[in-house]
């Protein structure tokens, strides 16, 4: 995508440099011996810049400033306008391949930035400032395959009913030749979980399957295999069904998810045997295109032992993401570059993710294909989505040692001193898989993360505990175009960069009482138990 990118190795060896450097200064009589590498060589001066002191949280909280994190998201924004042309309005959603050559054709002698749109554009932008810093990081970049999907047009009836709540799942396949399907509708028996509960006569016809007990994408899919034209997948609560059909089979039928409320009367129907004739329309793309993470780790440090955090680069279609996840991005970004003030003891990596919008993509690949010696260098995985939402709540995953790898509990209690340190309140909200923490639990990494609130409502306690409106969302912009430079709220994304950088500083000088990684704690990946797998419902 990026040629300047191209060719850089992921698991690029991470050598002992500024730790050889030190000790070449120290005791230069013997370093031919020692076989110091070439870059020992540079002169003293450049040398002397390199000893640093050892990272501490304070100094490390004290050099975070507001001003810079807000310049970056204007930066950020800025970005996002470049996709305009394709969009109508501002995004940094992955993809747009072709936007991209289109671009190039067209704009080819402008500005350097004017040939890529949002996401590329951002991508440009990371890549370049920890570039930009002096060798303190080993860069990389990780393209890995991903699949995106739209929905341009939908239509479900039933009977003679248009169901308001009738949602076409993300990532379903169009209708047979993105035309509409007539068939009846066919009660599938249990949760339509297994090829006997596909009665014959769905063939041809429509399958109707409760919500529950496996995937989304599991169900589309058996009634793809028994010959259903398209699916529909109702809620067994209240509640319109929006999910995801996650990675795309060739036997994936168009599927549409139906609100509890609306299916009532239609199961009443289909259980007294009532012939329903429906109608089911899905124009719709399901298309492979690249991109990339961005992975920085120290030069510096142990590489055997990495404090690894995250954010995401990318954002959803509908608007430019600046909260979600500009802001934790950009954390990241800001904290690395005041962290190469510092030396420090233990290797830190930081990633900007990308695709998480669309199913934790990034993150997942990541952790797939990093080999067992690797896995058991991370030490622990942070993850920080979401640092300052307008409405916010001091949000700590409650990532318990009970139900994930031992450590993540120690890590939610480092968050949750802080918090209490500074004299500010916090609340424990569920650890359930909706960001790039996921794939780190599930392979043995312990994880947690702190946020400040998605579409959740924001209680009365709340509002007394952190100020704002009870009511209404902690973020009323979340996946909207308004989710602008003016969503973010300043004083809690200043207090939660600030607690990133503490739990930075903390680990990468010591990982003292931190609980080890060992063979046992790598296990193959869990099966599939949260209801989410980022923002969509998957089950
Ligand atoms: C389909 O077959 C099932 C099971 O044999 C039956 O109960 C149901 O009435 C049939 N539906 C239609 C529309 O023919
Ligand atoms: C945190 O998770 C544990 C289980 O791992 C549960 O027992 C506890 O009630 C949870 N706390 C909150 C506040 O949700
Ligand atoms: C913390 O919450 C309590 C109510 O539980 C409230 O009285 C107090 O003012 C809050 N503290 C801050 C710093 O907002
Ligand atoms: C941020 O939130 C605090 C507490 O609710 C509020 O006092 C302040 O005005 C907000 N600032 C911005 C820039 O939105
Ligand atoms: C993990 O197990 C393998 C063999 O099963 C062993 O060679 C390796 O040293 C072990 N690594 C750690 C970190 O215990
Ligand atoms: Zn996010």
């Amino acid at each position: 995508m990026l040629g300047r990118f191209e060719g850089v190795d992921i698991m690029a060896s991470t050598r002992h440099w500024s730790r050889t450097l030190l000790f070449a200064v120290l005791s230069t009589a013997t370093a031919s011996e020692l076989q110091i590498p070439l870059v020992a060589q540079k002169p003293l001066e450049a040398v002397n810049t390199l000893i640093k002191p050892l990272v501490n949280t304070e100094d490390l909280q004290a050099s975070i400033k507001i001003e810079n994190l807000v310049e970056r998201a204007k930066s950020l924004y800025s970005y996002a306008e470049l996709s305009e042309p394709e969009y109508g309005h501002p995004t940094r959603v992955i993809g747009s391949e072709g936007m991209y050559q289109r671009y190039k054709f067209k704009l080819i002698q402008t500005a350097r930035l004017t040939h890529f749109i949002g996401h590329t554009a951002t991508l440009e932008y990371i890549y370049s400032a920890i570039e930009k810093l002096d060798g303190y990081y080993t860069l990389s970049k990780q393209p890995f395959p991903a699949v995106m999907g739209n929905v341009y047009e939908s239509r479900l009836v039933i009977g003679h009913e248009v169901p308001k709540s009738a949602f076409p799942m993300s990532l379903t396949p169009p209708t047979t030749n993105k035309q509409p399907v007539h068939g009846d509708l066919i009660l599938v028996a249990n949760e339509g979980c297994d090829a006997s509960d596909y009665p014959s006569n769905v063939t041809g016809n429509i399958a109707f399957i409760l919500r529950g007990k496996c995937s989304f994408g599991a169900k589309s899919q058996l009634a793809g295999k028994a010959g259903a034209v398209a699916a529909i997948v109702y809620n067994y609560a209240s509640g319109p069904l929006s999910g995801t059909l996650e990675s795309p089979t060739p036997d994936h039928v168009a599927t549409f998810g139906l609100s509890g409320e609306d299916a009532g009367p239609i199961l009443e129907k289909l259980k007294k045997g009532d012939v329903i004739d429906s109608i089911a329309y899905i124009d719709s793309e399901v298309k492979q295109i690249e991109t990339t993470n961005i992975i920085a780790q120290t030069v510096g440090g142990d590489p055997d032992n990495c404090v690894m955090l995250g954010g995401h680069s990318d954002s959803v279609a509908e608007g430019p993401g600046i909260n979600d996840d500009g802001s934790g991005s950009l954390t990241l970004l800001e904290v690395a570059t005041q962290l190469t003030k510092f030396s420090v003891n233990n290797c830190v990596r930081f990633a900007w993710w990308a695709g998480e919008e669309e199913g934790l993509l990034g993150s997942d690949y990541y952790v797939e294909v990093l080999p067992k010696e690797e896995n058991l260098k991370i030490r622990l995985f942070m993850d920080y989505d979401m640092m300052g939402s307008p409405n916010f709540a001091y949000q700590v995953y409650n990532a318990t040692n009970a139900a994930n790898p031992e450590g993540s509990e120690q890590l939610r209690n480092l968050y949750v001193d802080w918090y209490n340190e500074q004299g500010l309140n916090h609340t424990f909200i569920p650890f359930d898989g909706r960001s790039d923490y996921d794939a780190f639990i599930r392979h043995g990494i312990p994880g947690g993360g702190i946020a400040t609130g998605a579409e959740g409502v924001k209680t009365k306690e709340e509002e007394v505990m952190f100020g704002g409106k009870a009511g209404e969302w902690y973020d009323p912009c979340y996946h909207q175009l308004c989710d602008d430079v003016g969503n973010v709220n300043s004083t809690a994304w200043l207090v939660n960069t600030k607690l990133v950088a503490h739990s930075v500083a903390t680990f990468a000088a010591s990982f003292k009482g931190f609980p080890e990684r060992s063979n046992a704690t790598v296990f193959e990946a869990r099966e599939q138990s949260a209801k989410y797998h980022g923002h969509r419902l998957v089950l």
